[in-house]
Parts: structure tokens; sequence; C-alpha cells
């Protein structure tokens, strides 16, 4: 079993959120499962320009780190996504990431797939950046276990705290995977989801045709 952890601060090893992360793979670690680090801010990522290239035909046109970071998070079965908070949301390099995961969401690629969120702040947005990261992981097919965050600033001992549930979260993450556990409620919201793309993908079914193809091929275009 493998669990990625990813983390987008630009600010390497002297990063909070790094830390988080890094509890999150230990907590997984011990549990069993095989870790792997990815820093978003030591990768080429292009960003995004919406030519719907990946609709059409599959394949971005960047030639970039991407490839080898989807290829990674679909060889494991668990990842934990860490962002700061940056203007009360999520740093650039962690947006410019996951608008490059478009296809992914069209596709449901991390269906059957594992995650977490952890994120840090001086003191605002944590649970407007938890509640997105976590969004967006059920929008690719992703159930999620929960998440950690600190705000360092309100209160100094707080990333000790979040450490040791990140480490907690980590185990979590493992014995979901294990368990193949299902979340009723995630469940719930990602068919209502599935039911809005349906339109979508009908709506461009003579320009997305790499989508269009694929959501027949899965039977999820029938009614
Ligand atoms: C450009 C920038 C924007 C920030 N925006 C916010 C913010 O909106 N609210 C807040 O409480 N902290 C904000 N912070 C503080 C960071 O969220 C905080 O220091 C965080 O713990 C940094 O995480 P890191 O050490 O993993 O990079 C900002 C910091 C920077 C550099």
């Amino acid at each position: 079993m493998k669990v990625i952890g990813i983390n987008g601060s630009p600010k390497g090893a002297r990063s909070q959120t790094l830390r988080l992360v890094n509890s999150v793979l230990e907590g997984a670690r011990r549990a069993g499962a095989d870790i792997e680090f990815l820093d978003l801010c030591k990768l080429n990522i292009s960003y995004c320009i919406g030519c719907d290239t990946c609709h059409d035909r599959g394949r971005c046109i960047h030639e970039d780190d991407m490839g080898r970071i989807i290829s990674k998070m679909m060889e494991s079965e668990g990842f934990v996504l860490g962002s700061p908070v940056y203007m009360d949301a999520v740093t650039g390099q962690m947006k410019t990431f996951l608008d490059r995961l478009n296809d992914a969401v069209y596709c449901q690629s991390f269906l059957g797939k594992y995650g977490c969120a952890v994120a840090t702040t001086e003191y605002s947005g944590l649970n407007e950046v938890l509640g997105y990261l976590g969004s967006i992981m059920h929008r690719m097919g992703a159930s999620t276990v929960g998440a950690v965050g600190a705000a360092v600033g309100l209160d100094s001992a707080a990333i000790y705290q979040a450490d040791r549930r990140a480490f907690e979260m980590g185990r979590e993450l493992v014995n979901a995977i294990r368990a193949k556990r299902g979340y009723p409620d995630q469940e719930r919201t990602r068919a209502a989801f599935m039911g809005r793309m349906k339109h979508v993908i009908r709506a461009h079914r003579e320009d997305w045709f790499h989508d269009y193809q694929y959501w027949k091929s899965m039977g999820w275009l029938e009614d």
C-alpha cells in the first residue's frame, strides 16, 4: 500500500504545513504503508491554459512534471494534500497543481482512493482551505478520512496538538484503505455531483471526444 504526501508551501524544510504532512506520512508508515513525499514548489508545473485538450484527447499539452505526479498518485491508494493559507485560500502553487487535475475530476480518476488534508495559518482561513482541499478530493472521486489544521499565530501550542492529530489521521488513512471504508454522506454528494457532470459531458459531446467516450465506456451516461 502506498501513501503520498503533497505539500504546496514554498518554505521547504521550514514549512509548518510540511510538519503536518510528515506526521500524516509517519502515521501511515507506522500502520504499514510505503510513503513518498512531493514538494510541489520544487517541481515544474505549468499553469492550465484552459485549452480543453485534456477533455478532447485525454492528454495535456504541457510536458512538465505533472504527468509523473499523476502517475504516482494513480499508483498510490492514499494521499495527503497540504497547503498553508495564503489570502484565505490555498497557495498559488497548490492551486496551479489542482487546476491541472481538472480532467481527473471529469474522469473520476481517484475513485476508490482515500485522502486527507492538512493546513496551517496564522489566524484565518483554516476551515475554508481544509474544506476546499477535501471537496476537490471528493470531486476527483476520492473519499476523505479527515482534515487537520493549526492556527499557529493564535496558539503557539496548536502545531504540537495538530502534529499528534495528523499522525493519528495517517493511521486512520491506512485503516480506511484496508477496510475499503464507505462514507455514505460523501457518496451521496458524489452521486449528486456526477448527476450535474453528466449534463456537462452531454453538452460537450461534440468537442470533448475523450471524456464523452470515457463516460460511455464507464456506463455513466445511461439513465
Ligand atoms: C503570501 C502570504 C499570505 C498569507 N495569508 C494569510 C492569511 O490570509 N491568513 C492568515 O492567517 N495567515 C496568512 N499567512 C500566514 C501563513 O498561512 C502561515 O504563516 C502558515 O503557517 C505558513 O505555512 P508554511 O510554514 O507551511 O509555509 C500568509 C502568509 C503569506 C506568505
